[in-house]
């Protein structure tokens, strides 16, 4: 009997990232930081862009453990300058991005009679506002290099109403609107735009519902899975999205949420 070839040199014409630049926002925390990892153990270079110095540092420090090529940007995406700032010192470290992955995100949450212009203006920038100016920045430079992927992360928030959705729904329903917008633009020039779409995640962002057992219970028991998801349930979807295999893929949300969506 013949041995069975090897996997790898198949699953690295699907899946490698090799020679690839990947800016990841909000890389430095959560479901970011885990699919920072993944594209940078899948072959990329990457550049991780968030506030916190700490965090980022350290997350340039478990990169770089693993053999990454890691660097980070520290940057308030709040800000339209900062935004313009970010993206030039991101793409300064190894060139032009061939894949951007807009992960930041708040969630403040206060009830709909309380909600307002400063939270709704806070949202919009950093969760909407940050990923369509990268997109303006980075998209039409991919297109011209005949090749690209913007990666959003949504949440289900964006398709249903979940603990004072308020502004947060809103922003997340606008970024599945923008990958479809961007998707037109620019997939006939090898660009892509997708959404990834979590159900509840035990992230920071979640810090104060993750500390209630009675409530993380209940979540779960809403997913087909019977459990809530993990920063690393992203890493696989991230690496698909971003490879060659994703070439046909555009203008989608994958949910990756254990089928809460789904009943
Ligand atoms: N966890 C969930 O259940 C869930 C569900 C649906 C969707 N999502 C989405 O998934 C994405 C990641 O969330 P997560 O759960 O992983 O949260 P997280 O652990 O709190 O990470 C959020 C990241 O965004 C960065 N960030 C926040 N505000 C920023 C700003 N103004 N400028 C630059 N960076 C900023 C944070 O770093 P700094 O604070 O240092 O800036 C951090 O790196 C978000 O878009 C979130 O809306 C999460």
């Amino acid at each position: 009997m013949s041995e069975q070839p090897s996997p790898a040199p198949y699953l690295t014409t699907l899946f490698s990232l090799v020679g690839r630049v990947a800016v990841v926002t909000g890389g430095s925390s959560g479901i970011g930081r885990a699919i920072a990892g993944a594209l940078g153990r899948a072959g990329a270079a990457v550049v991780v862009v968030a506030r916190r110095e700490g965090e980022l540092d350290g997350t340039v420090r478990e990169l770089r453990g693993q053999g990454c090529r890691a660097a980070r940007v520290s940057a308030d995406l709040g800000s339209r300058a900062e935004v313009a700032r970010a993206a030039e010192e991101a793409a300064a470290v190894f060139g032009e991005p061939d894949i951007v992955v807009s992960a930041a995100g708040i969630n403040l949450r206060p009830p709909m009679d309380e909600l307002g212009r400063e939270v709704w203006d806070a949202t919009m920038a950093v969760n909407l506002e940050a990923p369509f100016l990268l997109g303006q920045r980075f998209g039409p430079v991919m297109a011209e290099r005949g090749f690209g992927r913007l990666i959003h992360i949504a949440s289900q928030q964006a398709f249903r109403a979940f603990v004072s959705s308020g502004a947060y729904g809103v922003s997340k329903a606008g970024l599945v609107a923008l990958a479809r917008s961007q998707a037109e633009a620019w997939s006939g020039r090898g660009v892509t735009a997708n959404t990834l779409v979590p159900g509840f995640v035990m992230t920071p962002l979640n810090a104060r519902l993750s500390s209630d057992p009675e409530r993380v219970r209940a979540l779960a028991a809403r997913t087909m899975t019977g459990r809530n998801g993990l920063a690393e349930d992203f890493a696989g979807a991230a690496v698909f999205l971003a490879s060659p295999s994703a070439a046909q893929v555009t203008g989608q949300s994958l949910f990756v949420d254990g089928g809460f969506s789904a009943h």
